[in-house]
């Protein structure tokens, strides 16, 4: 596929430049080919009506290079084929108990969802982000189920979960440059067929295949708390957040998460549907668009080397264009590297970034460029960036810390600083100091 063509397709991205985006979503790129990815997709998505955009982008991450396996549900469509059969079905344990007929209206739902999903995959007329893609989308018995039995007394009839993934199968299809599409329906090794829940038969297929990444497209944009998105979370917080929730829509979708993320798969991603383009934003851009799960997410805190550089820039150049922190040019940025402590994100980019300079006076130490990026303020990384500052500085035999700052008076405030004079600083920082930029004077005892 022409992937500036592709790209442009985007309305995303229509009214960016083409060439920029592409080159800051090489890294990516390269970092992302020949890994597997699992994405499943709700069965509302498939209703909607970007969803051809969403299929587009799908093949656009597999003609990049990725190793795709999609995942579908069907439950509007099986709700909608239920009423028009007049079968009602009961939940017990926030799960469908399916009876025979219920089943012969599930199979049906589910396979023209399949159906919906394959034919857009098979796109590929002139002018569309489609043509000449000739993706190939493989199905089959992938999947062996076993019912889920007799729970507390509750017989779940077809409703079934998984036995076994058939991995080498489905390796064989991707190393074949395949799209492979699963379905939420398993069959037994007496041919019976069994519902499945599509957001465990993900986290499944991620699991067996060891993938990369495993991304859930549903309506939310992703983990919410008290109204804004959270952009990372760890396992423990999702285990507290599963606690304590009560949408059942959301338990199974962190459910999923962490069982995957407990179980080997490095990255878990939630991402909406409802936002055009969230998948190529997620995988593709730094700044994401959803959630994103890891077990092993806790940033990591270090002293920053000569590679950080380009990130740092990336980072504070933004400030330094609205006065908000000095600027710095890239050889003295280069020259100063070792004054600088990083907050480095799970996904390898700098988010966060502080720095301690001695001064004139060998008991103080001055904090500088202490800069968060703004998608992850908020979530305390300034706070364990002064905090490490502060340690160095007390390693350094100093007794206080001083900064100066035009925007972030209260935030050092509350870090327990005082407001102090011009002529309070050491001589050399006083002789540099700049009247027009006029910021404040601050000082803390260590
Ligand atoms: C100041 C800054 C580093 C804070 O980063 P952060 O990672 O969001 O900080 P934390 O998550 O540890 O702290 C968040 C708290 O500080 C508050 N806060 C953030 N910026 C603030 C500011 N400029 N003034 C006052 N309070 C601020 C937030 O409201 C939040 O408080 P709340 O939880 O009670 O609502 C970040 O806002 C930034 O990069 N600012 C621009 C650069 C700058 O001015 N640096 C200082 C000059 S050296």
């Amino acid at each position: 596929m022409n992937l500036l063509a592709a790209v442009a397709y985007n309305p995303a991205m229509k009214d960016k430049n083409y060439v920029k985006l592409l080159r800051q979503a090489s890294p990516y790129i390269h970092a992302h080919r020949g890994k597997t990815f699992v994405i499943a997709i709700s069965g509302d998505a498939v209703l909607q009506s970007n969803f051809h955009s969403m299929v587009h982008d799908i093949a656009l991450l597999q003609s990049l290079g990725m190793r795709t396996v999609v995942v579908h549900g069907a439950r509007p469509q099986i709700n909608k084929r239920l009423a028009l059969s007049g079968i009602e079905t009961s939940f017990e344990q926030h799960l469908r108990i399916t009876g025979s007929e219920a089943m012969l209206c599930i199979k049906e739902a589910v396979g023209s969802t399949r159906l919906a999903i394959e034919s857009q995959l098979s796109m590929g007329l002139p002018n569309s982000p489609m043509h000449g893609a000739r993706i190939r989308v493989i199905g089959g018995n992938f999947v062996t189920a076993k019912p889920l039995g007799v729970r507390d007394g509750v017989d779940f009839q077809r409703t079934g979960e998984v036995r076994r993934i058939d991995s080498q199968a489905i390796k064989r299809q991707l190393d074949d440059n395949s799209i492979v599409l699963i379905s939420p329906i398993g069959f037994s090794a007496t041919g019976e067929s069994f519902n499945l829940n599509y957001e465990d038969l993900a986290a499944q297929v991620a699991i067996t295949l060891k993938a990369e990444k495993l991304i859930l497209v549903s309506d939310s944009p992703g983990v919410m708390n008290k109204g804004s998105l959270l952009r990372t979370l760890s396992l423990p917080q999702l285990a507290e957040l599963l606690e304590t929730s009560k949408d059942v829509q959301q338990i199974s979708l962190l459910g999923a998460a962490a069982h995957a993320c407990q179980l080997g798969v490095e990255r878990v991603h939630l991402v909406s549907y409802q936002q055009d383009g969230a998948l190529l934003s997620e995988l593709l851009t730094r700044d994401g668009s959803g959630t994103l799960i890891s077990k092993d997410y806790g940033e990591i805190i270090r002293a920053a080397t000569i590679e950080d550089v380009g990130g740092i820039l990336e980072l504070i150049t933004p400030l330094e264009d609205q006065s908000v922190l000095v600027k710095r040019s890239r050889e003295l940025l280069e020259a100063e590297i070792a004054r600088f402590t990083v907050v480095v994100h799970p996904e390898g980019f700098i988010v966060g970034c502080a720095a301690l300079y001695p001064t004139a006076d060998k008991q103080i130490g001055e904090v500088a460029c202490v800069a968060t990026h703004t998608d992850f303020n908020g979530q305390g990384i300034g706070s364990r960036l002064f905090d490490q500052i502060e340690f160095q500085a007390r390693l350094q035999r100093r007794s206080s810390l001083c900064v100066m700052t035009t925007q972030a008076a209260h935030w050092f405030l509350e870090k327990g600083f005082v407001r102090a004079e011009v002529t309070d600083l050491p001589a050399n920082k006083q002789s540099m100091y700049n009247y027009q930029r006029n910021a404040g004077v601050f000082y803390k005892a260590i």
